[in-house]
């Protein structure tokens, strides 16, 4: 572990150690490494990653900033990136008046933010029965956790099949996950097995796309099966993992219902999954 990076409280420094006070960092400090905006709305970056931190892909983390009362500002994010991956990626919308994303939204690189080392999450596959297809299921920032899923090989050991429905309002709004599949589909090292696996499904609900439609309709008027040439949902062979707004997680669980899936848990691994991709009605 980098100790520039792991000092904490500036207020418990010892007289003793004034050089250190001086250069206080944040409690839980990680490194930002790059930034990309993708819309007015959206943006990724990466950071560093401490290096005793353990995570399966799917799941999530608090991070943060400290806030105007000297307090840390943290918020639940899904780890985009993959657990194999030396940095950390995050896939973050940007609330106009939001406390944390409408500071979080000017990071820079070389700026620091606050990652709390304690991933937790239902989005992973010990939470699921062994399959032949697996669905990620997501609208909008939803797609973090599948963007991490979609780059571990153990996604593709476990299934014949993974198939990544992502819907957006508009185009631009899905561009960070189709150039992650694409990105994915050349990647020297985990190409090869992705090829042929990995089917992507975007459609857009707002603007006129070549594929369009919210993906609760698109399951259930099979339209999807028929596109890309697969059986209906059924619970012997298909598993899913759902991550959107609330509205979202409860429509669509009803539809993998009348396919006969369960929603399995850490716990208790069934069929599907489900984790909000945030809290709160959106915006
Ligand atoms: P908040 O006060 O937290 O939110 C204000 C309002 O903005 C909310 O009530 C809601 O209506 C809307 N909103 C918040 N987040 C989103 C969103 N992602 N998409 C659409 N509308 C939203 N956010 C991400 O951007 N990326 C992630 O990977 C991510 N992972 C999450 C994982 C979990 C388990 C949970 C519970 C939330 C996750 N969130 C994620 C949401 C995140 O925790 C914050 O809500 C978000 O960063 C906004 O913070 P804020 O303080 O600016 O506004
Ligand atoms: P729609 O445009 O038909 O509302 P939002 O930007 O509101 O979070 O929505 C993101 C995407 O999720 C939009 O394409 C939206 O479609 C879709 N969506 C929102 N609510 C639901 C729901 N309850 N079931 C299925 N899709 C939904």
């Amino acid at each position: 572990m980098n100790e520039s990076l792991t000092l904490t409280d500036a207020a418990s420094q010892t007289p003793a150690a004034p050089a250190k006070a001086a250069k206080a960092h944040l409690p839980d400090a990680q490194i930002v490494t790059s930034v990309k905006h993708w819309t007015d709305r959206l943006f990724s970056f990466r950071v560093t990653r401490p290096q005793s931190l353990r995570f399966r892909s799917g799941e999530f983390v608090m991070i943060g900033l400290m806030g105007d009362n000297g307090k840390p500002l943290l918020r639940a994010y899904s780890i985009a990136s993959p657990n194999w991956d030396e940095a950390l990626e995050f896939y973050s919308i940007k609330v106009p008046d939001g406390p944390l994303t409408s500071k979080l939204q000017h990071i820079k690189v070389g700026d620091e933010i606050i990652l709390r080392p304690k991933p937790v999450g239902t989005l992973v596959h010990d939470a699921l029965l062994p399959g032949k297809r697996i669905w990620f299921l997501a609208t909008g920032t939803g797609i973090a956790p599948f963007a991490s899923l979609m780059r571990d090989p153990e996604t593709y050991e476990k299934y014949d099949q993974v198939i990544m429905m992502h819907t957006c309002r508009t185009a631009d709004e899905l561009e960070y996950g189709r150039q992650l599949v694409e990105n994915l589909k050349a990647d020297e090292l985990i190409g090869e097995m992705v090829e042929g696996k990995l089917l992507y499904y975007p459609t857009t609900t707002r603007e006129e796309t070549p594929h369009m439609g919210r993906i609760t309709d698109n399951l259930t008027s099979g339209k999807v099966f028929q596109d890309l040439d697969l059986p209906r949902m059924n619970q012997a062979e298909d598993r899913a993992m759902v991550c959107g707004s609330l509205a979202f997680n409860v429509d669509v669980k009803a539809v993998l219902e009348s396919f006969g899936l369960r929603e399995g848990a850490n716990s208790g691994p069934l069929e599907y999954v489900v984790e909000k991709a945030f809290v709160g009605e959106g915006i």
